[in-house]
C-alpha cells in the first residue's frame, strides 16, 4: 500500500520533475503504436522499445507503467532524491536481491479541462498488464475510460464544495480541487482512500478532506454545490463464484446501486447544486429503463437530464466485464462466470443495460422544471476541453427559455452557435430539398431535422432581428398565417435553444 509520508512525497516530486517525467516524455520514448498496443493490453512493443534507454524516464516507465523490475541502482539514478529505500518505503517497490519490483502503477497524467491544461501523476495499483494474472477483488483502479469520461463531463465553474463518491486513486477529486474551494472524497475501500492521500500529496494538492465509507453516509446531514460520482455501477451477480470487484461492484442486486446515488443526491444537494454521474440501468421485461429512472427521481424535486449513450445486450455486458476483470475467454473459468450472470439477468428478466450520464440539480428556488431523458448512441461533437462547458451551458439555456413566455421569446433576437452547419439532400432534378438537418460540430454532436418553416426561421437568426420578426416575414413570404407560423416554430427554437443550436 502507498505510504503518505510528505518528506518523501516531495523528494520524489522533485524527482519526477526531473525527469522528466510526463505523458510526452513517455510517449515520445516507445513512440505511438506502443503506446496503442499499451492501451491493447500489450506491453511488448512498449518494452523492446525501452530496453536500450538509460535515461531516467525509460526507467521510470519501465517499472511503474510496464510494471517490469529495474535493476536497483538504475531506479537510484531515475530518483537520485528519493532513492530505492526511499522509493521502498513510500511502497513504490520492494527489493529482490539487485532488482527494484514494482508495487504500485504510477504514470504521469496529462489533461485539458474548461480552466485550461494541466497534468498529475497518478499512483494506482498494477494492472492486468504488469500483474499476469486477474486482478485482485480490492484492486484500485487507474484513470480509466469511464474516469476521463466523468472528469470531461464536470462542470467546472467555481463552487464553495465538491463531494467526490467513491473517489478511487482521487482522480475526480483532483479535478474538482481545482474549480472548488473545498472537496470531499470518499470511498469504502481503505486502500483507495490511502493512494488518493498519495496522490493529492504528490500533485500538491491540500484542499481534498478523505473520508471512509459507503455511500453517503461518510456525509451524513452535509449538502455541497456539487457531487460527482463514477460510482462502481458494474451490475453483478451476487453469486460466491462471482468475483467482486471493490472498483466496479457497489455489492447490491442489479441497478440498485445506482438507483441509491441518483435517489439520495437530493439529500446532498445545496440550492442550486448539480450531481454528475456515470451509471448503468437495466431493461426489463416491458419496463423501459427510463421509466425505471424516472422511478428513482421521483419525489426527489430534482432537476435531472439523463444521457443514454448506449444499449448492450445481456450476453455483451457480461463478457465484456467477466473480461475487464482478466479472466480469459474460452476457458472453463469464464464459461462459469457466464453462466451466473446470464442467470442473473434471467431472474429479473433483464433484456438490456443502458449506460450512461446524468446530471441532477436541485432547484435554487421553486419546482423543478427540467426532466429530459434522452438516447444519444451516436459519436459525440468535438471537444477539446471536454463536455462540461456543454452540461453548464444546457442547464444555463433551459433556465433562460423556460424564463420567457412564447411572447418574451418571440421579442428576442437568437443568433446562431458558430459550430452549427445545415445539411440538404435533395432528389436528383428536384429544387426543392427533401431532407434537412442542422449539425452541431461541438458539443453532442447533435442532429436535428428542420422543417420548411423552422428551416427559413433559423437561417435568419443572426442576432438582429426579433424571432417574431422574422417569423412575420417567413409566413409572408410562405404565405400562411403568421401566428400559426410562431406557434409552429416556437418549440423547435425551445428545444434548438436548449440543446445550443441556437443562443439567446
Ligand atoms: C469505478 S471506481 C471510480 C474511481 C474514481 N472515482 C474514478 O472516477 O476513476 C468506483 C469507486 O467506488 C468505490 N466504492 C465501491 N462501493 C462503494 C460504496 N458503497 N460507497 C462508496 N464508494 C464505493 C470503489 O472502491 C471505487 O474506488
Amino acid at each position: 500500500m502507498a505510504r503518505v509520508n510528505p518528506d518523501l512525497i516531495a523528494r520524489l516530486r522533485d524527482d519526477l520533475f526531473a525527469a522528466p517525467y510526463t505523458a510526452d516524455t513517455v510517449e515520445a520514448l516507445w513512440g505511438a503504436d506502443a503506446a496503442s498496443a499499451l492501451r491493447r493490453g500489450q506491453r511488448e512493443p512498449a518494452r523492446r522499445a525501452v530496453s536500450s534507454t538509460t535515461a531516467p524516464v525509460g526507467t521510470l516507465a519501465t517499472a511503474f507503467v510496464l510494471g517490469l523490475p529495474v535493476a536497483a541502482p538504475r531506479l537510484e539514478a531515475a530518483l537520485p532524491s528519493l532513492g530505492v529505500d526511499g522509493a521502498s518505503a513510500l511502497g513504490l517497490v520492494r527489493l529482490d536481491g539487485d532488482s527494484a519490483v514494482p508495487l504500485l502503477d504510477l504514470r504521469p497524467h496529462a489533461f485539458v479541462d474548461a480552466l485550461g491544461a494541466g497534468s498529475w501523476w497518478i499512483a494506482s495499483d498494477l494492472g492486468e498488464v504488469a500483474l499476469r494474472h486477474a486482478i485482485p477483488e480490492n484492486h484500485v483502479l487507474g484513470v480509466g475510460g469511464a474516469s476521463l469520461t466523468l472528469a470531461a463531463l464536470m462542470v467546472g465553474d467555481k463552487v464553495d464544495s465538491v463531494l467526490d463518491l467513491g473517489t478511487g486513486c482521487g482522480i475526480q477529486a483532483l479535478h474538482a480541487a481545482r474549480h472548488a474551494k473545498r472537496v470531499v472524497a470518499t470511498d469504502i475501500s481503505e486502500r483507495a482512500l490511502e493512494l488518493a492521500r498519495f496522490n493529492a500529496a504528490l500533485n500538491g494538492v491540500a484542499t481534498i478532506e478523505f473520508r471512509s465509507g459507503s455511500l453517503y453516509e461518510p456525509v451524513a446531514g452535509e449538502r455541497f454545490d456539487r457531487i460527482v460520482s463514477n460510482p462502481p455501477f458494474v451490475i453483478t451477480p451476487r453469486s460466491e463464484q462471482v468475483p467482486s470487484y471493490e472498483y466496479r461492484d457497489g455489492g447490491l442486486v442489479g441497478d440498485a446501486l445506482v438507483a441509491s446515488v441518483i435517489s439520495e443526491a437530493a439529500q446532498h444537494l445545496a440550492p442550486g447544486g448539480v450531481a454528475q454521474l456515470l451509471g448503468n440501468w437495466e431493461y426489463r421485461d416491458g419496463v423501459d429503463a427510463f421509466d425505471r429512472v424516472a422511478g428513482w427521481l421521483e419525489h426527489s424535486g430534482l432537476d435531472a437530464w439523463i444521457v443514454e449513450r448506449e444499449v448492450q445486450d445481456p450476453a455483451l455486458y457480461a463478457e465484456t466485464w467477466i473480461r475487464d476483470g482478466g479472466i480469459l475467454p474460452r476457458t472453463d473459468e469464464f464459461d462459469v462466470l457466464y453462466d451466473s450472470w446470464l442467470d442473473d439477468f434471467a431472474e429479473r428478466g433483464v433484456t438490456g443495460i443502458g449506460f450512461g450520464y446524468v446530471a441532477l440539480r436541485r432547484p435554487a428556488a421553486g419546482a423543478a422544471t427540467l426532466r429530459r431523458l434522452e438516447r444519444l448512441h451516436g459519436g459525440l461533437g468535438n471537444n477539446p476541453a471536454g463536455l462540461g462547458v456543454q452540461v453548464a451551458a444546457t442547464l444555463a439555456a433551459h433556465d433562460a427559455q423556460e424564463a420567457l413566455t412564447d411572447a418574451a421569446l418571440a421579442a428576442t433576437a437568437l443568433v446562431v452557435a458558430a459550430d452549427v452547419t445545415e445539411e440538404r439532400h435533395y432528389w436528383p432534378g428536384d429544387e426543392d430539398p427533401t431532407v434537412m438537418d442542422l449539425r452541431q460540430g461541438g458539443g453532442f454532436g447533435r442532429t436535428y431535422p428542420l422543417g420548411t418553416a423552422l428551416a427559413a426561421v433559423v437561417g435568419a437568426c443572426d442576432g438582429e432581428l426579433a424571432l417574431g420578426a422574422i417569423c412575420s416575414a417567413v409566413a409572408h413570404l410562405l404565405e400562411v398565417d403568421e401566428g400559426e407560423l410562431l406557434a409552429e416554430v416556437l418549440p423547435g427554437v425551445r428545444e434548438l435553444l436548449v440543446t445550443g443550436f441556437l443562443r439567446l
